[in-house]
């Protein structure tokens, strides 16, 4: 895809509208790939890595969505928790089978080594390809950079490093201290918090819908960029622009 692939998608952008002053990132799905997983969820399990790696995904921000918003916030765990747990209910659900009644424990006994290393591979996802580029080339115009995630501290630091992304990043901004993750407004109000700019005046990147049209919705200028060819959220809001990958935020720069 060419540097110019979004102008053939949906551009609604705000005519006259000043270029952004800093850029935020969604970091998993749209910077690092959770599907890359699914290769040694294939070799753990096989004939099940593929539709593995995408339950655990949507069971993961199913329990990010269930603990914001049930009772207050009392559930609430990081998301490495519940990355851990939907990966369990995962492998429960598409390789052991409700019908065997084992116990946690036993689970555990026969499960935990590829639990770990599934686990462990996903503090080294890989970033797309022309990810780095992009953010190079966004650091070399000046322009503030960061990630605003749900992911907690430590393993988007993880993440940040296995990519190759050290050093390039002005901010690396997680919902966990306040416990409650996007699309919580508490959750994108600290992208204005951390570079001390309006919502509108920061672009939004995200490979979700879900995440562009939460960010939209809190009045960032955003970008979706649908990797995988799937339709926008039908909620009655589309985001900034649409693009076809990372290289799309450019063109807000051009
Ligand atoms: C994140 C998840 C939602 O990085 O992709 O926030």
């Amino acid at each position: 895809m060419s540097n110019s692939s979004s102008s053939l998608l949906a551009q609604n952008t705000e005519p006259g509208h000043r270029p952004p002053r800093a850029v935020l990132f969604d970091a998993y799905g749209t910077l690092f790939d959770v599907y890359s997983v699914a290769q040694l969820a294939e070799e753990l399990f096989p004939g099940h890595g593929q539709a593995l790696s995408v339950l655990w995904r949507d069971k993961q921000i199913e329990y990010t969505r269930l603990v914001t918003t049930s009772n207050h916030g009392a559930h609430y765990q990081p998301f490495s928790v519940l990355t851990r747990a939907a990966l369990i209910y995962a492998i429960k659900k598409m390789v052991v089978g409700a019908d065997e009644a084992l116990t946690q424990e036993d689970f555990l006994l026969e499960h935990e080594p590829a639990i770990e290393m599934l686990l462990a591979q996903y503090q080294h996802l890989d970033a797309f390809p022309e990810n780095l580029a992009v953010l190079q080339q966004l650091k070399a115009r000046s322009i503030p950079i960061g990630i605003l995630s749900n992911g907690d501290a430590a393993m988007l630091q993880a993440a940040v490093h296995s990519a190759g992304f050290d050093g390039l990043l002005d901010h690396v901004i997680s919902v966990d201290p306040i416990a409650k993750f996007k699309t919580h407004p508490e959750a994108y109000a600290l992208g204005e918090q951390a570079t001390g700019l309006a919502a509108r005046d920061i672009l939004f990147v995200s490979c979700n819908a879900w995440d562009a049209l939460g960010a939209t919705w809190y009045g960032y200028t955003t970008l979706w960029v649908n990797r995988y060819h799937l339709p926008f959220e039908e909620l009655g809001t589309q985001p900034t622009r649409t693009g076809a990958d990372l290289r799309a935020v450019l063109d807000f720069f051009a």
